[in-house]
């Protein structure tokens, strides 16, 4: 007989044991115990190896569900002590939770500051009207203005869009002195002091490039009595690096005419939350490239802000961001020298934007037509944006759906600037029903009665979706954002972000909301803003919610198994598969030779997609790129965990929509043949669904 090493060990180990016992119990004899045995070879090692590091894998992955479980718990956790305090404050008296020459405020006491009966009220609502043309506040906006104006340190996270400016800008033109607004861009300072002049408030700016006359004229202004600007902006390196400019605030601030800092940005003191660049160091000489909005700012000069606090102590700052995690605020907090400011945040949760995933069709032409029906019929004369991959898919789009009679333009970067403008102005005023635009069609687009935003192609993650969908319904009025789904484009995508740090992750992550059909998008969509939305936030307003949970969890082991077994194939044979590949060698497409070796799959092409996405997000597969000048390649790999599929026991799961793939879209004539055969199933009438192709619902294929 021949044991392996394994076996001899625990052989070993029993008879040693019993040994021991008998042992002791009976005779004091030692025994010998000779055991003839093979030695060991190096492939028994190496098995015993990867059947030990395969059941790590699977370890590591229950610790990873485990995890994520943990990150959904506590978020409903946090949300419902979020309640209880809500609840809480409501019956509290208002002077209970102060303390401290900062209180932190309560709800109720946050409250008073939504009043308009403070000193500078009236003044407040007379320069809205007359300098700002604006009538009402938007939510947050008096409040925060309030708390400002009462002397308080805030920070406001507030959504793209919103009106933060206005927080700072009203109160400016309402107090003594100027107001000094620290601004990481030029290009954002000479769009904010362009709009103050159109409007008659003084503004002026200091930065690297001005000149020494205008530098002259502005220092003299910072401590002229008769304030002849209202806002100064400047860089945060002026701040840095500029002497005369702080000794200048400082005599400002001894004549009482520094009233407020509002330091723009925010988020860029903290280096926490963000992607950097691989190699980019956080210290003093060497600065940050820090990408917002696809901008990158140079960073190192936020960090030296917290002089400003330092200095100027009594002098209210204000934060101002939309993208602000807690933990980013923490060390803004830190930079800045604030001790306990008040935080104002805004939800980012849009009620009024219903959300929805659809199957974008393989074919490009057929895709097109979806979209210009949808266009024609549910959003007959009404204002919308179609988010497109390329320039050449603005054009290709915009003249397909000009066909259909739909007033319809491209807008991308490689147009004239001319030609742009028009396009936008255009659109602004309702002559054109339609932009087709790549994501150069973002800055400044600020049209009220946009009905619906179409993604053609799925964005880059879900920060970007929701910044894109995001310019629909600024009226507050229903809109709809429609993303479209299609396989090749999370490849199109790969590549492109290929360069950019945590750029796949990020992908994998709208991804996976695509591909997801059980639930709330928005709950999806808030932890990426560190906000917990239920389904209740949701108010049947995504398609998850609306459709009912309708799908069915089916194991797809021998799925995965047949895929993995045809990379493996590939890779013996030195060849490499492009998604599209994999799918096509999976359905019994490409060489004779290949068919031969490989089971083709019963799914349909649409399910296989689905199959070969969730192995991807799961990391049973792995992209694999190659590199030409010209061009980027994606292949597929097997991913970290492709071995446990080795495993006997090791299963997997995946929820599937009526459709079968990833993401719920239902025919009538599905939901009813997918009812029947439930109903079959479950009467033990029908034992096995066999699906073969689309025709999955003609009856040969049903097994009774
Ligand atoms: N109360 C209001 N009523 C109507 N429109 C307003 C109001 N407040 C601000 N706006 C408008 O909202 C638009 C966006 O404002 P603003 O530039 O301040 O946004 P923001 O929150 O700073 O966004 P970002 O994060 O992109 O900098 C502007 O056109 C502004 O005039
Ligand atoms: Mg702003
Ligand atoms: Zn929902």
């Amino acid at each position: 007989m021949y044991l392996t090493y394994s076996e001899v060990r625990n052989l070993y180990i029993y008879l040693i044991s019993t040994l021991v016992h008998v042992n002791s119990h009976i005779c004091s004899e030692p025994w010998s115990l000779t055991v003839f045995c093979r030695v060991p070879s190096c492939s028994d090692v190496q098995a015993e190896l990867d059947s030990v590091e395969a059941e790590l894998e699977l370890v590591e992955l229950q610790i990873t569900e485990l995890l994520q479980k943990q990150t959904e718990l506590t978020g409903r956790k946090d949300a419902l002590l979020q309640r209880l305090e809500d609840v809480c404050d409501a019956a509290q008296p208002s002077s209970s939770k102060s303390s401290g020459a900062h209180p932190v405020l309560s709800k109720q006491e946050m409250r008073l500051y939504d009043g308009i009966d403070f000193p500078w009220s009236k003044e407040l609502e007379q320069h809205l009207k007359d300098s700002f043309h604006l009538s009402t506040f938007r939510p947050l906006q008096l409040r925060a203005i309030n708390l400002t104006m009462s002397g308080r340190d805030l920070f406001l996270v507030m959504p793209t869009g919103r009106g933060k400016s206005l927080c700072f800008q009203l109160p400016a033109v309402c107090s003594k002195g100027f107001t000094l607004v620290v601004s990481p861009l030029v290009s954002l300072m000479e769009d904010q002091i362009m709009y103050l002049k159109s409007i008659d408030v003084p503004a002026v700016m200091l930065n690297a490039s001005s000149s020494r006359e205008h530098a002259k004229t502005v220092m003299a202004g910072m401590t002229d009595p008769k304030a002849p600007f209202k806002l100064l902006y400047v860089t945060p390196e002026k701040i840095a690096k500029s002497k005369l400019l702080m000794s200048r605030l400082e005599k400002a601030h001894n004549a009482d005419l520094l009233s407020r800092i509002a330091v723009d940005e925010v988020h860029c003191c903290s280096q926490w939350g963000h992607d950097f660049r691989p190699g980019d160091q956080g210290n003093l000489t060497n600065p940050i490239h820090l990408k917002f909005n696809s901008v990158y700012f140079i960073l190192y000069n936020y960090k030296l802000l917290g002089i400003l606090k330092r200095q100027f102590p009594n002098v209210p700052l204000l934060g101002l961001t939309a993208t602000a995690t807690s933990s980013v605020l923490k060390d803004c907090e830190k930079i800045l020298c604030v001790p306990k400011p008040i935080t104002l945040s805004a939800s980012f949760n849009r009620t009024n934007l219903y959300y929805e995933v659809r199957i974008k069709d393989s074919n490009y032409d057929a895709s097109i037509s979806d979209v210009a029906s949808l266009i024609k019929n549910r959003y007959k004369d009404q204002s919308g944006i179609v988010y497109v991959f390329s320039q050449k898919d603005a054009e290709s789009v915009s003249s397909v759906l000009q066909k259909r009679d739909i007033l319809a333009f491209p807008y991308h970067s490689h147009m004239e600037a001319d030609d742009k403008s028009q396009v936008h102005r255009k659109w602004t005023s309702n002559k054109i029903q339609v932009v087709v635009a790549t994501v150069a069609f973002g800055m400044g687009i600020d049209k009220p009665d946009v009905r619906f935003v179409i993604h053609h192609t799925i964005s880059k993650s879900i920060e970007n979706y929701y910044q894109e969908s995001g310019r629909a319904g600024r009226d507050d009025r229903q809109a709809d954002c429609i993303l479209y789904f299609g396989f090749s484009d999370i490849f199109r995508i790969s590549t492109m972000v290929v360069m950019e740090n945590v750029g796949q992750q990020k992908l994998l992550q709208i991804v996976d909301y695509c591909q997801n059909v059980d639930r709330c998008r928005r709950s999806l969509m808030s932890v990426h803003f560190d906000e917990v939305w239920d389904d209740e936030g949701c108010n049947q307003m995504c398609d998850t919610c609306r459709h009912a949970k309708d799908y069915t969890t089916v194991d797809i082991t021998q799925h995965a198994k047949q895929v993995v077994h045809i990379l493996e194939l590939a890779a013996s044979a030195d060849e490499k598969l492009t998604p599209l590949k994999l799918v096509d060698a999976w359905m019994g497409k490409g060489p004779a030779k290949r068919r031969k070796m490989i089971h083709t799959t019963t799914l349909c092409r649409l399910q296989a997609e689905a199959v070969v996405v969730m192995l991807l997000l799961q990391g049973y597969l792995r992209e694999d790129f190659s590199f030409t000048p010209y061009t980027t390649y994606f292949y597929m790999k097997l991913g970290r965990k492709a071995p446990l599929l080795k495993s006997q026991t090791h299963t997997l799961s995946m929820k599937m929509g009526s459709t079968g793939t990833g993401t719920a879209v239902v025919s009538n004539a599905d939901h009813i043949y997918q009812t029947y055969v439930r109903l079959y199933l479950i009467e033990g009438i029908i034992h096995r669904v066999h699906y073969s192709g689309d025709q999955r619902r003609s009856s040969e294929f049903i097994k009774f």
